[in-house]
């Protein structure tokens, strides 16, 4: 499969300090490639370098060295901006402007004319489900409106490419949620979305493939399910109907025992506790399984843990 997205080396240095101005590494040598077709999803806390590489993408910014490329073209293509979609981070639009006008001015950029600019404008209002709330003036927007305007700017074009930054912040539930059925939308017709985001579940049903970000250090990129499978904390196993069923004898095979509201007990185990065993025996005597569920190291635990052995290299000097 032909590469969508690639980048050799790209990094960014900010010069930071007032008096005294010094070089601050925002992304450090990335080098990530994404196919066409695939949903990237592009992790890290924040902080990261994520937002930063977005931009040289973009060409917002310009690299301190590395170069990167979009469907085989350099950033700079006048050719290739033609066919790519980008959502800003917290997007603000002149808001005396309705949804419609903004994206019609914006359909009008891109070059499209007359009864194609309101044909446009129209479906990717629908797409992500603003409906008559697009005669409205933007300042009545809230922020997860604003955010759908941002997605349907972006997807004006038809673009093959779509990159989102930070596409879910400042979500509800819901908005996440629609959000994430327009991007599998968006998968399914073969559009390549690379979006970034902070957040585990997010990207959890979303990508095949993850890169993880870490002071501007790519630490990991791979399946999700790869880089963070091989940490399974124990298991979590809600049981109903307990009573006597609980012997102290079964209550030791846990690491910890704790009774929920209605006479529901909560019972932690050890990754290796081989949960079958005790769920048989528990059942045998006439308790009833709510739930059993993996723990997993969340990605919270994953940068953390990144986070403090980067730190320990550094101080020892070794690598960069
Ligand atoms: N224009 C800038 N000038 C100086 N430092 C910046 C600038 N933009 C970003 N940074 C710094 O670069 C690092 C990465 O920022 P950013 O790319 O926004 O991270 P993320 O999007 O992952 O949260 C941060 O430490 C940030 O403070
Ligand atoms: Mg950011």
């Amino acid at each position: 499969m032909a590469a969508a997205i690639e980048t050799e080396g790209l990094s960014k240095d900010f010069a930071v300090g007032f008096w005294r101005p010094r070089p601050y590494r925002a992304l450090d040598r990335l080098t990530l490639n994404v196919a066409a077709g695939e949903v990237f999803g592009f992790l890290g806390p924040n902080g990261a370098g994520k937002s930063t590489a977005l931009k040289l993408l973009m060409q917002l910014l310009y690299p301190t060295s590395g170069t990167a490329r979009i469907l085989g073209r350099p950033v700079g293509d006048v050719a290739v901006r033609q066919r790519i979609g980008f959502l800003a981070e917290n997007p603000y639009y002149y808001d005396y402007l309705t949804a419609e006008e903004l994206l019609a001015y914006f359909a009008r950029l891109f070059g499209y004319r007359g009864a194609d600019v309101t044909t446009r404008v129209s479906r990717v209002l629908d797409e992500v489900g603003i409906g008559k709330e697009r005669r409205l003036r933007l300042r009545r927007f809230s922020k997860g409106m604003i955010q759908r305007v941002g997605l349907a700017q972006a997807l004006l074009n038809d673009p093959e490419v779509v990159f989102l930054d930070e596409p879910m912040s400042g979500l509800d539930p819901l908005g996440r949620r629609h959000v994430r059925d327009l991007i599998l939308g968006l998968r399914a017709r073969g559009c390549t979305v690379f979006f970034s985001s902070h957040i585990l579940s997010d990207a959890e049903t979303l990508c095949s493939r993850v890169g993880v970000l870490v002071q501007g250090r790519l630490v990991a990129s791979g399946p999700l399910s790869e880089i963070l499978a091989f940490e399974l904390k124990g298991w979590e196993l809600v049981v109903a109907g307990v009573g006597a069923a609980l012997s102290p004898e079964l209550a030791q095979l846990a690491r910890s025992v704790t009774p929920l509201s209605d006479g529901h007990v909560m019972l932690h185990l050890a990754p290796d506790a081989e949960p079958d065993r005790l769920l048989g025996e528990l059942t045998r005597r006439g308790a009833h399984i709510v739930s059993l569920n993996p723990v997993r190291e969340t990605l919270e635990d994953y940068f953390v843990q990144v986070v403090a052995s980067t730190a320990a290299r550094d101080a020892r000097g070794v690598g960069a």
